[in-house]
């Protein structure tokens, strides 16, 4: 939680979309829905009852029961005067912010109002569960009409009301981002045809050039920023002093990223007064192994680092998941900050915080270590081969189509643009695809229910990559050809239309992606057994049967661990 804004001097300046003010009585979900909307915009969240607690050094009740609540409403107003800022941002308000007309004209002059409202007695039950509402003192139920009333009218100044008591916060959610881009849209007066523009659910506007942006991944303690803007690579000592990292830092790549990047990234840290202790490793999967993870453990131990140091990841997702498994496992872990150059890291693999090392099949060995922070630079991508940037594609197609419709529309209604690296559009599709994954990964850290469907088209996809021994094919065409396969099962399965296998197919294809096994190397495509014997070491087999997510529909999937086995092997051999 706090606020989350660009470093830089002006970091969010030109363009930015007003700020999405959430006001309600108390126990409407502000901050819950607060935190949703701004990860499914991709848009910095500020709570100011979080301000005050952090600036007072108490919690509210305490504030209330020692100080009065005048002196709360004094705090409440300097918070509200530092949240309101230049706009950009979703602010979550306590249930008296209404009653100061100064407060309002604030947050009215850069932010849409958005009142959360819900009947007394879901209120009282929200209450109920919550506890520890200093305003209602041993009549609830009394204060909680009587309070209503006495705010109702502030309430009704919103730009929008949205009725809670009978929706999930989901839905509250939906409603929300669905009236803010339509109002956004009117104030810019842009057409919603725009298929620039990002449609409800999305990561938000594109950023100006030079302006950066971040999506939170909510995970309390543990919760940190994406940031996501050209050129930001260049300002990293500011984002990680902001994260409290400061003194040593390894900073683990690979020779022509370091020759690109890594040497310019290391001279500035220097400047601010890091020591920068370079740790260059092979740019190839091999390097997500035992071996190179000792010789990264034996440069750590010989320069002295201690628990106080950390470790940045400069490259795509090897670097950062043999970086982050190295600092999940040294010294029982150390902090560590993921900058990835690659799309199909940008858009992937730097989120959630999944780093480990192949053994015997893929990831075998790894740890769930989330990093201080991400640094996005869009701008690295202009060096990335076409293979890797097709590669990076396939992982955002899979994001279509397990949970973003409005992406896959947009990749297939721009497929030329990305398949030749277009800034604009890598740069609206990295948000959009980080806002999800931050989304699903704040849902579900470690993997036990909603963060599954990351996996549409790696349990083919996977085995084809150890199959051939991680060469010859990038991870992205394995999971190409695994959602083709996978999205096969589902049709054969009476699981999807035949459509879907179609449309997403015909995308992978315009994308350059391969979509048969037998495209996946010139020379000689993983063999079936071997993929059947690789499968068989999955870590998504449970209790000996393996686990597919299917597609239902775009942003509809299932979890199925009952496909027959000669299914499995009929697909797998046509393919
Ligand atoms: N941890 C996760 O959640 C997660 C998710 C998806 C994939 N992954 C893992 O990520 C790995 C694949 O990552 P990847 O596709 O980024 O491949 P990669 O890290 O191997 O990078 C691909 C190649 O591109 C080069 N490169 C990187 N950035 C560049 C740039 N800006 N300019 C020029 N060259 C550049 C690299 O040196 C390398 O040769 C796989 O091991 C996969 O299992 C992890």
């Amino acid at each position: 939680m706090g606020q989350a804004r660009s470093p830089r001097a002006g970091g969010v300046t030109a363009r930015v979309p007003p700020n999405i003010v959430l006001i309600g009585f108390m126990a409407t979900g502000k901050t819950s829905v607060g935190r949703i909307v701004a990860s499914r915009l991709g848009r910095p969240f500020v709570d100011t009852d979080a301000l005050i607690e952090a600036e007072a050094g108490r919690s509210v009740p305490r504030i209330f029961a020692e100080d009065g609540e005048a002196a709360f409403r004094r705090l409440e107003a300097q918070a509200v005067a530092r949240a309101a800022g230049p706009g950009g941002s979703v602010i979550a308000t306590g249930g008296g912010v209404v009653l100061s007309r100064k407060n309002m004209d604030r947050l009215r002059q850069h932010g849409l109002i958005v009142a959360l409202r819900a009947d007394p007695q879901a209120i009282l039950a929200r209450v109920g569960r919550a506890g520890d509402r200093p305003l209602l003192g041993d009549d609830p139920e009394g204060r909680v009409h009587r309070l209503l009333e006495e705010r109702s009218e502030f309430y009704r100044e919103a730009d929008v009301v949205v009725e809670t008591s009978a929706l999930s916060l989901d839905a509250v959610a939906d409603r929300v981002v669905a009236f803010v881009l339509a109002r956004e849209d009117a104030l810019r007066g842009a057409a919603i045809s725009d298929p620039a523009r990002p449609a409800a659910g999305s990561a938000g506007d594109r950023p100006a050039a030079g302006a950066a942006r971040a999506v939170r991944v909510d995970l309390g303690p543990r919760g940190y920023d994406v940031w996501i803007g050209k050129g930001i690579l260049a300002d990293a000592a500011a984002y990680l002093d902001r994260c409290g990292l400061r003194g040593r830092l390894a900073l683990l790549t690979h020779p022509r990223i370091d020759a690109l990047y890594g040497r310019p990234l290391a001279r500035r840290l220097r400047k601010a007064g890091y020591e920068v202790v370079p740790v260059i490793v092979p740019p190839a999967e091999s390097s997500k192994s035992l071996r190179a993870a000792a010789r990264v453990f034996d440069r750590l131990v010989d320069a002295g680092f201690d628990r106080s140091c950390a470790l940045l990841a400069l490259g795509g997702g090897v670097a950062g998941d043999l970086g982050g498994f190295v600092a999940a496992t040294f010294l029982r872990g150390i902090a560590w900050v993921s900058a990835p150059t690659t799309l199909l890291a940008q858009v992937d693999a730097s989120i959630g915080g999944k780093t480990g090392i192949n053994f015997r099949a893929k990831n075998l060995i790894g740890a769930v270590h989330q990093p201080a922070v991400v640094l996005a630079d869009p701008d690295t991508l202009r060096s990335l081969p076409p293979r890797q940037l097709r590669s990076g594609m396939a992982e955002v197609v899979k994001t279509g189509v397990i949970g973003a419709p409005d992406l896959f529309d947009y990749v297939e209604s721009h497929a030329a643009e990305c398949r030749r690296g277009d800034p604009a559009a890598l740069e609206w599709i990295v948000a959009r695809c980080a806002a999800y994954k931050a989304d699903v990964v704040a849902r579900d850290e470690r993997e036990a229910g909603p963060r599954m469907v990351l996996n549409y088209g790696h349990t083919f996809g996977h085995a084809f990559e150890a199959a051939a021994s991680y060469r010859g094919l990038t991870h992205g065409e394995a999971v190409s050809v695994g959602m083709t396969l996978e999205a096969r099962l589902a049709v054969r399965l009476g699981v999807c239309a035949p459509a879907l296998l179609d449309r997403q197919t015909r995308l992978l294809e315009a994308l350059g992606l391969p979509v048969r096994r037998a495209a996946l190397s010139r020379r000689k495509p993983p063999a079936p057994r071997a993929v059947r014997a690789a499968m068989a070491h999955d870590k998504k087999a449970a209790a000996g049967r393996l686990r597919f997510v299917l597609p239902q529909a775009p942003g509809r999937t299932v979890i199925r661990d009952d496909v027959p086995p000669a299914l499995i092997e009929e697909v797998l051999t046509d393919g």
